[in-house]
C-alpha cells in the first residue's frame, strides 16, 4: 500500500443530518483526543479553528454535558490561524473561542495562547509563535512539535486555517507559523503551515453548509493529484488521524450515508 493510500485508510469520514449534531458529534471526538493525550502524555495540546462554523461546537463543548469531558486542566490551547485584529475585535478568532467556549471552562489563563496576528512586526510575531508552540508542544523526531489535535474548518474556496489558495504559505516547508498578505481577502493572515498540521496526531475538519460541497468533493477525491488542488486537500497527517466531520449539506457531492 502507497503513503497516499495508507492515509486514505486511516481517513475517517462522518456525515451527520444537521448542524448540531455534526458539532455534538465533533464535541465527543476532541474529547475523545483529549483525554487520551491527558492519560498517554499528562497533556492534550489543541489548536482551534476560528470563522463561524466552530461557534457551534464551542457551544457544545461548553455545555455542561460535555465540559467534564475534556480535561481543561491538562489543556493548552493554540490557534490554527488569526485575522489582523486585536484580540477584543469582532473579527478575532481568539475573541469568539473565548466568548463561545474559554470563558466558560476551567483552563488556566497562561494556557491559553492567542496569535498577535495585528502586531507591528508581523514575521516577529509569527517566530515568537513558533518558539511558543516550540515550549509546550514536544516534538517529534523530525524536530517539529506534535499538537494532539488541529480543529480546521474549510471555505468554499477550499482554503483552511489561513492557507489560502495562490498565497506563499502553502509552499512553506520550514517555518511552522508564517504570516502573509491573503489578496482575496486584502488583508494580513497568520496561520499554522502544512509542516505543523500534518504532523499532528489528529486533525479534525467540521465542515457545514451547502456552499461546501463542491470543494468537499474535491478535496476527499481519491486521486491525490484532484485532492491537493486545493489547500485543504494538502492537510495530509504523516502518521496522524485525519477526520472530516460533515453535515449532510456539505456532503451533498459525495456518495455517503446518514450516521
Ligand atoms: C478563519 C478560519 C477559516 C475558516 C474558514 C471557514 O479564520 O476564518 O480559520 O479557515 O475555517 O474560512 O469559515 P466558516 O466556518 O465561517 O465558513
Amino acid at each position: 500500500m502507497g503513503d497516499h493510500e495508507a492515509r486514505q485508510s486511516r481517513r475517517k469520514v462522518l456525515v451527520e443530518a444537521t448542524v448540531d449534531e455534526a458539532a455534538r458529534v465533533a464535541a465527543e471526538l476532541l474529547a475523545s483526543v483529549g483525554c487520551e493525550a491527558s492519560a498517554a502524555r499528562g497533556q492534550f495540546t489543541l489548536a482551534l479553528s476560528g470563522g463561524t462554523t466552530p461557534r457551534r461546537l464551542y457551544d457544545v463543548l461548553a455545555g455542561p454535558l460535555q465540559m467534564e469531558k475534556v480535561p481543561w486542566h491538562d489543556t493548552q490551547v493554540f490557534f490554527g490561524d488569526e485575522r489582523d485584529v486585536p484580540a477584543d475585535h469582532p473579527d478575532s478568532n481568539y475573541r469568539m473561542a473565548r466568548e463561545a467556549l474559554l470563558d466558560s471552562v476551567p483552563i488556566p489563563l497562561e494556557a491559553v495562547h492567542p496569535m498577535l496576528a495585528d502586531a507591528t512586526d508581523l514575521d516577529a510575531a509569527a517566530a515568537d509563535y513558533a518558539h511558543r508552540l516550540a515550549d509546550y508542544v514536544p516534538a517529534g523526531p523530525d524536530g517539529v512539535p506534535v499538537l494532539d489535535l488541529v480543529l480546521l474548518g474549510m471555505g468554499s474556496d477550499g482554503h483552511t486555517a489561513s492557507l489560502f489558495p495562490g498565497t506563499t504559505a502553502l509552499d512553506e516547508t520550514q517555518q511552522l507559523v508564517v504570516s502573509q498578505p491573503v489578496p482575496a481577502l486584502g488583508r494580513d493572515r497568520m496561520t499554522l503551515t502544512f509542516p505543523i498540521i500534518n504532523a499532528a496526531r489528529n486533525v479534525l475538519f467540521l465542515i457545514t453548509g451547502r456552499d461546501k460541497a463542491e470543494a468537499v468533493k474535491s478535496v476527499l477525491d481519491a486521486d491525490p493529484a484532484i485532492a491537493s488542488r486545493l489547500p485543504a486537500g494538502r492537510v495530509q497527517p504523516a502518521d496522524g488521524q485525519l477526520m472530516f466531520v460533515l453535515d449532510h449539506d456539505a456532503a451533498a457531492m459525495i456518495p455517503h450515508k446518514r450516521t
